[in-house]
């Protein structure tokens, strides 16, 4: 499976990434390793969690704080970096509770990145937005707009997105000014092994993990409105593939996966785990954000397509965890 993925590789790199020992960050440094790039991992965390010793296998750490940019500058020149993948942030939940680390860590964070590859001389930041930095569902619906493009005016649906959104616009400036490449993969909602419990899309990782457990679990119809799902090792692909392409234009790209209704997602989970006990509910809730995105810039300017289908992404979580 994995040659199929159509990153254009580009010389042997070192990539630093920032939020490296998480979840997106331990798939993204596998990945790496696995194309014959050097990883060194930037997290406050001491090490590797013993869960993802395997997959950060060759990878390098340094224990550094982001909202210390000396500690940043530090791990740069120690490790001779030549890009920054910029993955640590402060969750939507998070961010909701506690709005001034959310400033701190997601927008002061996200400047340090930028701050120390233009006083470095890198050559690229990539890093992650979110779906949640574009607009309600209900006001696209009401527009009548159908599939979401690169370049939306920014309209944040929460604190987290006012803060991605930043990052975004912050991007441009930086590209402008000083001719910094900075590129922005916007992930929508991500399910795969080793999500944190407790964010606010964790439940549909916990409809696979549940089941899997034997737990009767339910789901809400969403109105039978499309959610765009990505696998966590394509959303992953998706922040290497951006690391790794030539020369593409400073902007954020739609990273998305498919799009499902909830009633499709928990009909696939039933083809892996035939004994699968979802309820679907029938309530007044919809998606937060319009489940279709335009991916073409990602596809021509990254070379990220999805790989893994909505099948064959729940088969490899629930195998990953058998
Ligand atoms: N997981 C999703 O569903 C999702 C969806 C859309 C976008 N994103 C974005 O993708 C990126 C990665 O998300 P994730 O799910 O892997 O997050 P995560 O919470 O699993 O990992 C974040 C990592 O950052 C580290 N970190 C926190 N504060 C730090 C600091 N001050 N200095 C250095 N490291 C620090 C943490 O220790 C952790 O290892 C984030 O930017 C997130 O906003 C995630």
């Amino acid at each position: 499976m994995q040659n199929k993925f159509t990153c254009r590789e580009v010389n042997k790199l070192k990539v630093l990434i920032t939020g490296g020992l998480g979840f997106i960050g331990t798939y993204a440094a596998n990945r790496l390793v696995s194309l014959g790039h050097q990883v060194v991992t930037f997290d406050t965390l001491s090490g590797p969690p013993p869960e993802s010793t395997e997959l950060l296998k060759g990878t390098e750490h340094f224990r550094g704080d982001l909202l210390n940019p000396l500690s940043l500058f530090e791990a740069i020149e120690k490790h001779k970096v030549d890009r920054i993948m910029h993955l640590a942030a402060l969750r939507n939940l998070d961010s909701q509770r506690n709005p001034h680390l959310a400033f701190r860590l997601n927008c002061e964070g996200t400047v340090n990145c930028y701050e120390a590859a233009r006083i470095f001389g890198l050559e690229r930041v990539v890093f992650a937005s979110t779906s949640a930095t574009v607009g309600s569902y209900e006001y696209y619906e009401s527009l009548g707009v159908k599939e979401l493009p690169d370049d939306l005016p920014s309209r944040p649906i929460n604190i987290y997105g006012v803060t991605k959104a930043f990052d975004e616009m912050m991007g441009k400036e930086y590209g402008k000014v000083y001719g910094l490449n900075v590129v922005g993969v916007r992930l929508a909602l991500i399910y795969g092994p080793g999500k944190k419990a407790g964010s606010k899309t964790s439940g549909w990782n916990d409809l696979i993990e549940g089941s899997m457990k034997g737990e009767p679990m339910k789901q809400s119809r969403l109105g039978d409105k499309k959610v765009s799902i990505t696998y966590a090792k394509d959303a992953s692909e998706a922040a290497v593939c951006a690391v790794l392409a030539k020369n593409p234009p400073s902007g954020t790209y739609n990273c998305t996966g498919h799009s499902v209704t909830a009633a499709e997602y928990c009909d696939t989970i039933r083809l892996v785990l035939p004994k699968a006990n979802i309820t679907l509910v029938d309530d007044d809730a919809r998606p937060a954000t319009m489940g279709l995105f335009d991916t073409r810039g990602a596809r021509e300017h990254l070379g990220y397509t999805p790989i893994f289908s909505l099948l064959q992404g729940i088969e490899d979580h629930v195998k990953t965890l058998s």
